[in-house]
């Protein structure tokens, strides 16, 4: 998979911009604000329909600007992302996909920004949106199930909240959730396997340490006892007035050498084990599509000593276009042919 022009309309600081990428490697710098993370913010959401800064699309159309477009020629599609004024339109070759289930994942990135460190701290509906982003941009029944469960688990609730509750429409609903269910347990428990083969191994290669990092999932069931679960949490639904069961209060968590990451390993440790996880996602994205992703870093390399740089970079997969921003080329230690984008350059053109 590979980027071969950006455009930008309207988009954040940018009113026009088009940028030619290398199919190797990239290295987009210039000074703080000048808008290098709004550039992989944009493919991003070529990738996913998503920023990973904003839930409002609004904030990215241009100031004073009505909406804004983003143009992405790949080596095999045009892709176009036309954002307004709470609409969103998505365009593969000219055409419109109505269903953004359809264009997510077309065009497969994987970002690695410093803001990562969160997911050790977040509450689990933000760890849960991680995994469900990464599985639905390879696994079109994942994406499909989710949608379905999310639509039939707002119904179930609703209902729940009636003063009195028609039981027999419950039990149907239970019903239709138990396939959509085993989908997606089935899916996040194959995530997860993948997932936990390669994790050890890139941090070992990334950190040159001996040790073992394993994610944890933290899951409602097993897959053959849904049913009964639905059924046997019925009265603790009622109870309540919600659904307190199901895939929707899964979790998980990293282990290091079996104690929980984050109460043991250091701020690097912990950079480095998702540095690792993103590599493991990679894996994991060629396992089940067998394309490479695009490899986008956002800051991570001057976070990183010059050692490590270099162990990152060799890591890389040999075929994965990758893009790399940073405020300054000197600060980086790179052996490698690279194409330079100069953003405060381009700015004065
Ligand atoms: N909707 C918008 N309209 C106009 N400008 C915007 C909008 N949203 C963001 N910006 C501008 O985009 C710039 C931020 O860009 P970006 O985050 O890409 O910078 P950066 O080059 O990654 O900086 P850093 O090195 O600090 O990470 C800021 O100047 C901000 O004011
Ligand atoms: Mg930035």
């Amino acid at each position: 998979m590979l980027i071969k022009e950006l455009k930008l309309y309207n988009y954040r600081n940018y009113t026009r911009k088009t940028v030619s990428f290398d199919p190797e490697l990239n290295i987009i710098i210039g000074p703080n604000g000048i808008g290098k993370t709004n550039i992989l913010e944009s493919i991003i959401i070529v990738s996913n329909t998503k920023s990973f800064r904003t839930n409002n699309d609004q904030n990215l159309v241009k100031k004073d600007c009505e909406f804004s477009k983003i143009e992405l020629s790949s080596d095999t599609d045009r892709y176009k992302v036309v954002l307004g004024n709470k609409s969103k339109s998505l365009y593969i070759n000219d055409v419109l996909i109505k269903k953004s289930s359809e264009f997510i994942g077309k065009l497969n990135a994987i970002l690695f920004k410093p803001n990562d460190l969160e997911i050790f701290v977040q509450a689990p509906n933000e760890r849960r949106k991680v995994l469900d982003i990464e599985i639905s941009k390879v696994s079109q029944s994942y994406i499909r199930s989710l949608l379905q469960y999310n639509y039939l688990l707002k119904e179930k609730n609703r209902l729940l909240k009636e003063t009195e509750v028609n039981e027999t429409l419950l039990e149907t609903i239970n019903e239709q959730m138990v396939p959509l269910i085993r989908t997606i347990l089935e899916e996040r428990d194959s995530f997860f396997e993948t997932i936990n083969r390669h994790l050890s191994s890139f941090y070992n290669k990334i950190s040159a340490a001996d040790s073992e990092i394993r994610i944890v999932y933290r899951k409602c069931c097993e897959a053959s006892d849904i049913a009964d679960r639905l059924r046997d949490a019925k009265e603790k639904d009622l109870y309540y007035h919600y659904s307190t069961f199901g895939p929707h209060h899964d979790d998980y968590g990293f282990l290091m050498d079996g104690r929980e990451l984050n109460s043991i390993a250091s701020q690097g440790q912990k950079r480095m084990t998702l540095i690792a996880f993103k590599f493991a996602l990679i894996e994991y994205i060629k396992d089940k599509i067998h394309k490479i992703p695009i490899v986008l870093l956002d800051d991570i390399l001057s976070e990183l000593d010059r050692e490590n740089q270099e162990r990152l970079i060799g890591i890389m997969p040999a075929d994965a276009q990758v893009i790399i921003t940073n405020t300054d080329i000197k600060d980086l230690n790179i052996h490698k042919k690279y194409k330079l984008i100069d953003l405060k350059e381009e700015a004065h053109v």
